[in-house]
């Protein structure tokens, strides 16, 4: 492969606004290696992102392909999850090269071990379930805290462990039981807990009802709190700082190779690229192992 320093003296780079919204709208801009000074320690993102019906239709894609060869663009790297590549993988099929990158706080992206967000998201998480346990200790309260994730348990089960959760509730795993967290939290009190912290996967929901039915059935005060889009900002932590730049590094590096239609991962201790196609059908799911510890410590 060329070597980065070599090929980025002659590549010229821009920045697409607002994610394929922005390419329908022509709204690029040049960059240089300036533009992303002093943006390491940010959250959010300088590019800006947005939700796009008009480029899932054929019209929208074969406009987007004119908007490319107008701008003299002939590779883009995509951020974002399975969605974001289904759009990657229509511009390849219009000959134009296509890289993905995993940026999603959720963790279910198949074909990588990390996503770029996740340990920044889990580490807000933790910190704000902390702040939470101190209220729940104090007014001796039950607390159902409700993780980000989509359809994946993925924070809910990190945090659950590293919050000390007395229950972890995942939607890959569902079987929920309302009587057993009932149970449970009964027999808590009795043996002098102070709170009882629930993590409850946004994949499953429904928080604040749950509150209501667990205060009536044990006569403990119960609350709920969706923690939401906290989860989303904020400065990156180091892991997401070294994991974005090495995977953005080797983006560059393949698309200056002339590959397309590839995505970026980490899996089995390397970085590597897998075919979107492939990527897309790949599945994953929480590991039995995990899961199992997660269970056998909030008891
Ligand atoms: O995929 C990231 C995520 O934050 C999910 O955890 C959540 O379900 C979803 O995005 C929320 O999306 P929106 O910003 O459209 O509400």
């Amino acid at each position: 492969m060329e070597s980065w320093r070599r090929r980025s003296k002659r590549s010229t780079v821009k920045g697409i606004l607002r994610g394929y919204m922005g390419l329908l709208n022509e709204e690029i801009i040049d960059m240089d290696k300036h533009s992303v000074s002093d943006i390491i320690q940010r959250g959010g993102t300088i590019l800006g992102t947005a939700r796009c019906a008009e480029f899932k239709t054929e019209e929208g894609q074969q406009r987007a392909v004119e908007v490319c060869h107008k701008f003299g663009i002939d590779g883009i790297v995509v951020i974002g999850g399975d969605g974001s590549y289904r759009g990657a993988q229509a511009l390849s099929r219009h000959g134009i090269n296509t890289i993905g990158l995993p940026g999603t706080i959720d963790l279910d992206i198949a074909c990588t071990d990390y996503t770029i967000g996740f340990d920044t998201a889990i580490n807000t998480a933790m910190q704000a379930i902390d702040k939470v346990r101190d209220t729940s200790s104090s007014h001796e309260r039950c607390s159902i805290i409700e993780v980000m994730g989509r359809n994946a348990g993925y924070i809910a089960l990190w945090c659950g462990i590293a919050n000390g959760a007395e229950d972890i509730l995942l939607p890959e795993k569902y079987d929920y039981n309302e009587q057993r967290i009932i149970d449970n939290i009964i027999s808590n009190r009795k043996h002098g807990k102070k709170h009882h912290i629930i993590i409850n996967a946004e994949g499953i929901g429904h928080s604040t009802s749950m509150a209501r039915r667990i205060e009536a059935a044990t006569g403990i005060e119960t609350r709920a709190t969706i923690l939401g889009y906290m989860q989303r900002g904020g400065s990156p932590t180091c892991k997401d700082r070294y994991y974005a730049s090495i995977m953005g590094a080797y983006a560059a590096d393949i698309i200056a190779a002339g590959k397309t239609n590839r995505v970026v991962g980490y899996r089995d201790g390397r970085f590597q690229d897998f075919d979107i196609e492939e990527a897309l059908q790949m599945t994953k799911t929480i590991p039995e192992y995990q899961y199992e510890i997660s269970q056998a410590l909030s008891r």
